[in-house]
């Protein structure tokens, strides 16, 4: 990044603080003592889905993991700790798996096997589909299969985090905590219900 790219993002930082300074002066010294948030936001890495945005939230509400294809890999130790840590740290109620439509890390699943390490991440996105042959062969078109894929890869992470002990004994101390899929649509910016929330399960 040259010096002058940087320049304009601290510029555009210190505007971004004044404003936020000018409607609530006390906002960041609040802040600073903890955060209290309410949901847990597993998405995607594309710059076009951020979360706090596009749920329309501030810095202190939702605490985030994103990576290619908001994945929730039951092996995978980063995805896992923040799990854990917002279950029982932070005592979030709400964990939302957010895909969206057009995902790369999606039609990547779909094309198949490539050699770069982003094609062995999304490897679980294939097996979804390759599971799911029949389901997808029915669609009438390549778009229709690609989003479908999308909404089952946001399905199958809201089963994962179900089934972590991480939930189970949540859900076994009576905790209060929902698991909820919803897709995003980059084409005009709606959040979609996949209708598939969670409140408590026997894994
Ligand atoms: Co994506």
């Amino acid at each position: 990044m040259s010096t002058k790219a940087l320049q304009r993002l601290i510029a555009q930082n210190r505007r971004w603080s004044d404003s936020i300074k000018n409607r609530d002066a006390q906002f960041f010294s609040t802040l600073a003592h903890q955060q209290k948030p309410t949901f847990l936001w597993f998405g995607c890495s594309d710059s076009r889905v951020p979360a706090n945005e596009i749920i329309g939230v501030m810095p202190g509400e939702v605490f985030v993991h994103r990576n290619v294809a908001n994945q929730v890999p039951p092996t995978d130790i980063n995805a896992l700790s923040v799990l854990q840590y917002a279950v029982e740290r932070l005592n979030v109620t709400d964990i939302i798996v957010c895909g969206h439509y057009g995902c790369g890390g999606v039609m990547a699943a779909m094309e198949g096997v490539g050699e770069s390490l982003v094609d062995y991440w999304v490897q679980p996105v294939r097996e979804i589909y390759l599971d799911n042959r029949k389901q997808f062969d029915q669609l009438p078109t390549e778009s229709a299969r690609q989003e479908r894929l999308c909404e089952l890869n946001v399905m199958t992470q809201v089963n994962r985090i179900c089934r972590t002990s991480i939930l189970q004994q949540a859900w076994d101390r009576q905790n209060k905590i929902s698991v909820h899929g919803l897709i995003y649509s980059i084409h005009d910016g709606l959040l979609k219900d996949l209708k598939v929330s969670v409140s408590k399960t026997k894994a």
